[in-house]
């Protein structure tokens, strides 16, 4: 992927073993050939795909061709997003999550985090006055409903219904969700696992909630150097486990069954949609179809816009998954076409603050992000950002604080806000 910000969606492909939930004696039909080409050997079915990467190997495979250079962008001030899709099953969240604390089966975020902070102390180290801030959000969209999964859910309420919005900028950020300021990738492990297991508690208990539902991380970077020949640099990175694709798949028709996918997983549909059109007219028109669900809605920067985007494609080889596997890799090759304009951005700190290419700026109340930059860089920079009630006391750990207000007290975690501002950075269209 080129540094000049226009760069296609990168797509991989992963081809789970068999195992455990699949028919005995079933059948192998998919298989890689090549670094990057798979091919589907049926009886009836021949044919032959090429991606960006077909992975042969496990989770550090995954998190070394995608997760690095993930890291590295977001260092160089990028939005990023990686999202994967595929068939309820086939691997998506053992890929993004994994087995959290084992070396072998992590999965790409918690090596994504590890690595953020391992960098961020290397960097600090070297520069005594660099503030690295790192802060958390985790939703997921189920049935059109966003929530926060960050936030303690009562034994048979349901959560809370968040709302999606726009700021005068067009920049979409989910309003009341929770901003979790982390100083350590163990506190970040904990918040990615508790979020997730709200995910599966809900699974259980309305059966299966989560291969309808999206859950997406997203991690906000911030990079502000003391130096003025450096500019602050903000981004947001995020890692989306898709709902699974299979009724998708088996309802996108007419009629009465389009009416019931639309119920079931208008987001996917929708998104399903969007890959479509990108892939037919090349980019055209397809923000229109981006803007009709809750998730492309808040995926909108990471298909065409402000992002370098991955996509990975998960499948099973077995003949039994045929026709949902020729179904992702169909969706996985139409998301070949999007390219994306994605631009370093600037930090703004300024409440309303205007005018940094691509930046997200604190518009208003700046959650999340500890105001009171103690005016820095002469005059013109930290105003306290308004109302967030973020502005922490207490210990900072070395790593992520030499800037006042920045880290947490005690258990090095620091503690939540709610999100009143864009969660993605600005729009580039
Ligand atoms: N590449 C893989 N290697 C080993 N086990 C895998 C792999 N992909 C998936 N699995 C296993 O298959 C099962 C289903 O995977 P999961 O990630 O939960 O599917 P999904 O999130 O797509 O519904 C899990 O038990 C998981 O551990
Ligand atoms: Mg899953």
């Amino acid at each position: 992927m080129s540094d000049d910000g226009r760069s296609r969606v990168q797509v991989s492909l992963r081809i789970r073993p068999v195992g455990r939930g699949d028919l005995k004696n079933c059948k192998v039909v998919v298989q890689k050939s090549d670094e990057c080409d798979v091919i589907i050997d049926d009886e009836k079915i021949k044919r032959s795909y090429r991606f960006d990467h077909v992975f042969g190997g496990g989770q550090e495979e995954v998190f070394e061709t995608i997760g690095k250079p993930m890291l590295e962008d977001a260092y160089k001030g990028f939005n990023v997003c990686l999202f994967a899709y595929g068939q309820t099953g086939s691997g998506k969240t053992y890929s993004l999550l994994g087995e959290v604390g084992s070396e072998e089966c992590e999965g790409v975020a918690p090596r994504f985090v590890r690595c953020l902070f391992e960098e961020a102390q290397r960097m600090v180290d070297e520069d005594a006055d660099l503030t690295i801030r790192v802060s958390l959000t985790m939703i997921e969209v189920y049935m059109e409903k966003v929530r926060d999964l960050l936030t303690p859910r009562q034994r048979g309420q349901e959560p809370e219904s968040l709302e999606i919005h726009e700021d005068p900028r067009r920049r979409v950020y989910v309003k009341g969700a929770s901003v979790h300021q982390v100083l350590s990738a163990e506190r970040m492990m904990e918040l990615l696992r508790a979020g997730n297991a709200n995910r599966q508690t809900a699974e259980t208990k309305m059966n299966e909630t989560s291969s309808r539902s999206h859950a997406i991380m997203q991690i906000t970077l911030s990079q502000e150097f003391a130096s003025v020949e450096k500019k602050d640099l903000e981004c947001v990175v995020s890692l989306v486990d898709l709902a699974g694709s299979e009724r998708q798949t088996k309802t996108e028709s007419t009629g009465q069954q389009f009416e019931e996918a639309k119920k079931i997983n208008l987001s996917l549909l929708m998104l399903g949609r969007a890959l479509n059109s990108f892939s037919e007219r090349k980019g055209g028109d397809a923000f229109i179809s981006l803007r009709e669900s809750k998730l492309t809605r808040l995926l909108s920067e990471s298909f065409g816009g402000n992002s370098k985007t991955w996509m990975l494609a998960t499948v099973s080889p077995t003949a039994f998954n045929l026709t949902e596997t020729i179904s992702t890799l169909d969706y996985a090759t139409n998301a070949m076409a999007i390219t994306n304009k994605a631009k370093v951005n600037k930090r703004l700190q300024e409440a309303g603050g205007e005018g940094a290419e691509g930046g997200r700026g604190a518009t208003g109340e700046a959650a999340g992000v500890a105001g009171g930059g103690e005016g820095r860089k002469g005059g013109g920079r930290g105003g306290t950002a308004r109302g967030a009630g973020c502005t922490a006391t207490g210990r900072a750990d070395g790593v992520l604080a030499r800037c006042s207000g920045v880290a947490a007290a005690g258990n090095a975690s620091a503690h939540s806000t709610r999100q009143h501002r864009p969660t993605t950075a600005g729009r580039s269209r």
